[in-house]
């Protein structure tokens, strides 16, 4: 008897030093432990008495470990709050405070350096219709692109559908504005495409344009030059156009830029042409500026449109595009 009360004397004792959460658990696991805890032991110990000093004991044992365990349980909560405190005065540990989207990143970028050199900044409306969308830019009246195959049409309209390209501000701009203008317009863009890794039904683009007196390829050439520095964060960047086909420029080109990843030499990024190809631009077909009432003999204009989900995958070596709108925060690094 004398000993169960040294005992808890002791843990009390003892109990009164402990500071953290940790102590705390290793002092119970010494006294409650399944295996040698002091109590424990004391329990298989009795065992080997007679009736009656097991039922004295016993219950006096009882007691004590019913003690020891209220103790425990308001040292512990005691000991949290002094860790709390003590945090509080630690020096400020680093949590996710989350990051911009990929996407963010280039379109700041792309403000950033289009502003610089006056263009104003638009974004236009996600619904367009057939002659925002195609007929004001000479897409010939069989052109596969307006096909229900390819566009999303709203419900029972042959008419109105989702903006296939941001393309379409061209048409809004030059209704409204009269030249000189220079517009820059970031916005979302649907079509039915397949999805696949590089394909996505809902994607952004960015189309700009410039129409002006004396405008050249020459313009053409310069801004978007501009735009690779600013975007892959080099100075040696150089542009190259190949001919292609857009039904509302003439000439029209596909735009290529020096691979900055293995500075032109060839690598897995430019599948070892030393090129990047980015997409489409070209300078603006007279049709179109003349149904705007656009003198196309005084007046001349460039225009590009590039995907952005594509800059960022090239920039930040993302290989999944469906990563971009999947809401999945891991992707974002949070
Ligand atoms: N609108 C085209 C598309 O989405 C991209 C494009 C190509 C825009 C050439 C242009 C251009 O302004 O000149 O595929």
């Amino acid at each position: 008897m004398e000993n169960l009360e040294k005992i808890l004397a002791d843990f009390e004792a003892g109990l009164k030093n402990l500071k953290s959460e940790r102590e705390v658990f290793d002092f119970e696991k010494r006294y409650l432990g399944r295996k040698d805890g002091i109590i424990t032991n004391l329990f298989s110990e009795i065992a080997n008495l007679s009736i009656d000093e097991k039922r004295e004991l016993g219950s006096k044992l009882n007691e004590i470990k019913k003690r020891i365990k209220v103790l425990l349980k308001q040292k512990k909560s005691s000991v949290s709050k002094i860790e709390i405190e003590i945090d509080e005065d630690a020096p400020e540990i680093k949590s996710g405070f989350g990051s911009f989207h990929p996407l963010t990143i280039i379109k700041k970028e792309l403000a950033e350096v289009f502003s610089s050199m006056g263009f104003d900044i638009v974004e236009g409306f996600e619904v367009a219709n057939d002659y925002y969308n195609f007929g004001a830019l000479n897409f010939p009246e069989d052109h596969p692109a307006r096909d229900m195959q390819d566009a999303y049409y709203i419900s029972g309209s042959k008419d109105q559908l989702l903006r296939a390209h941001t393309s379409t501000m061209q048409v809004f701009t030059f209704e409204n504005e009269i030249p000189p203008v220079r517009k820059i317009a970031m916005g979302k863009c649907f079509r039915r495409d397949e999805t696949d890794a590089t394909h996505e039904h809902t994607f952004w683009q960015i189309e700009g344009f410039a129409v002006d007196e004396n405008i050249t390829s020459g313009n053409l050439k310069f801004t978007l030059n501009e735009m690779f520095k600013k975007i892959l964060e080099k100075e040696d960047v150089n542009v190259r156009f190949r001919p292609s086909y857009f039904p509302f420029v003439e000439p029209g080109y596909e735009v290529d830029s020096t691979c900055t990843f293995c500075g032109g030499k060839g690598c897995r990024i430019c599948k070892n042409t030393g090129w990047i190809e980015w997409g489409g631009a070209g300078m603006i077909h007279p049709n179109v500026l003349e149904k705007q009432n656009i003198d196309s003999k005084k007046f001349r204009g460039f225009a590009f449109g590039f995907g952005i989900e594509r800059m960022a995958m090239i920039k930040f070596g993302i290989k999944e595009i469906r990563n971009f709108h999947s809401g999945d925060l891991r992707f974002l690094g949070v």
